[in-house]
């Protein structure tokens, strides 16, 4: 997809070198346009590296391309951010004194502005009174957050993540193909308690179950995302009109969240990385050295939850299993998940791989959706919202 990213004279404009990384990584073609100001935060050449592209704030630059105009015209896509006062003034006011206000001007694609500024700024009756304008002719207004400013100060003004604006200004673009669509999905790590103050884990941050259910909201579905311990600024990226967060802790509790869930759902995905095995008593003091008794865990084995789903689901039900693998060949890794997709009994199974740059804890993933037969009916690699694009397109494709 065509991007255009309009940067203008904030520090937060550092955050937006991250923002385009994210866009290019996600296959996008990304033109930047920052203002003249912009670029006493960060100059043209980090611009041109990361983007990839040619990088002019004039309007008398490229003028036989008519580039004032054309890069307005081919976007399917604008961004600004960070989007200062001046910036958002000029925008309602309709100024076209630099590339990047002829631009505006010019397309029809959707725009999306991350404000940035100090909390007075953002609240005076101008900048309100600004938005309120921009707002009406269909700008998407993203963010501001609440938080720590330049300066030591704090309060709304803050620009938003470059992740979730990356999301968010994405998400404009999704397709309205889960309305009317429940889904209900797991996320994170079970913790099976040892005593009060030790558990049985694992390394899932939830990231990719989060995505899921970011992605399923953008895209009209109603959603119930059952949380086992994912922290807050990860959860955060699932804030949604149409996400029920519930939170739990240990695999019974996920068990007994997700089969509430799952009764009402047409769709249930278990991203979720559920302990296969719990302390079998778990004492309610804590456990000590001196006792001898933490040489040695007695087991007892927990339910597979997404089995027992499969084996009761109602009529139309789609279920997808994920399967984490460290098996570096992809032959052997898609024979693994295609046998585990039928002992589980559930239509897709996505099985990503878990090395050092992919899987958990980290912001990317590669992973291939396994379907009837073992067939490869998906592939995706990159930032974690993407990947869960494609799971949902084979979730929507499977579905008819
Ligand atoms: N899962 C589940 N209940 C469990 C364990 C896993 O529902 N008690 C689900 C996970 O949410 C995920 C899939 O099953 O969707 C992952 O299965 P995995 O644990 O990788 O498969 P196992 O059959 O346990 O195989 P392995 O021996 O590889 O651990």
């Amino acid at each position: 997809m065509n991007i255009v990213v309009g940067v203008t004279g904030g520090i937060a404009a550092y955050k937006t070198v991250q923002l385009v990384r994210l866009l290019i990584k996600s296959g996008h073609e990304v033109t930047v346009i920052p203002t003249e100001d912009a670029l006493r935060f960060v100059g043209t050449p980090t611009w041109e590296a990361i983007s990839r592209n040619t990088v002019t704030t004039s309007v008398h630059d490229d003028v036989a391309r008519v580039r004032h105009v054309a890069l307005g015209q081919a976007a399917e896509l604008v961004i600004v951010a960070p989007a200062t006062a001046n910036t958002i003034a000029k925008m309602t006011a309709g100024l076209a004194d630099d590339l990047l206000g002829t631009t505006l001007l010019a397309t029809t694609a959707p725009v999306a502005i991350a404000p940035a500024m100090h909390t007075e700024m953002w609240r005076h009756p101008s900048t309100q009174a600004n938005i309120t304008t921009l707002r009406e002719r269909g700008v998407h207004v993203l963010g501001p957050a609440d938080g720590e400013l330049t300066g030591g100060d704090s309060g709304p003004g803050r620009m938003l993540e470059p992740e979730a604006i990356f999301a968010d200004a994405l998400a404009l673009l999704a397709p309205q193909d889960l309305t009317g669509t429940r889904v209900a999905i797991s996320a994170g790590g079970t913790r099976e308690p040892i005593d009060p103050v030790r558990f049985l884990g694992n390394r899932s941050s939830g990231r990719q179950g989060v995505a899921l259910a970011a992605e399923a909201a953008a895209r009209g579905a109603q959603v119930t995302l059952v949380s086992a311990n994912i922290s807050a600024d990860v959860l955060a990226a699932a804030k949604h009109p149409l996400v029920d967060i519930h939170v739990v802790g240990t695999a019974a509790e996920l068990g007994a969240a997700m089969q509430d869930a799952a009764a009402s759902a047409d769709v249930v995905i278990m991203a979720a990385a559920v302990a296969d095995y719990r302390p079998a008593t778990a004492s309610d003091q804590k456990l000590t050295k001196e006792e001898g008794v933490l040489d040695r865990i007695d087991l007892a084995v927990n339910d597979d939850i997404v089995a027992g789903l499969a084996a009761s689901r109602p009529d139309g039900q789609t279920i997808v299993a994920f399967a984490a693998e460290t098996l570096a060949d992809p032959a052997a890794r898609r024979e693994r998940a295609a046998g585990k997709r039928e002992r589980k009994g559930v239509d897709l199974l996505a099985v990503n791989l878990a090395d050092a740059d992919h899987g958990f804890e980290n912001p990317d993933n590669a992973v291939e959706v396994i379907g009837a037969g073992g067939a490869v009916v998906a592939s995706a690699e990159g930032p974690k919202r993407g990947v869960a694009a494609a799971i949902w397109d084979a979730v929507v494709t499977l579905r008819g």
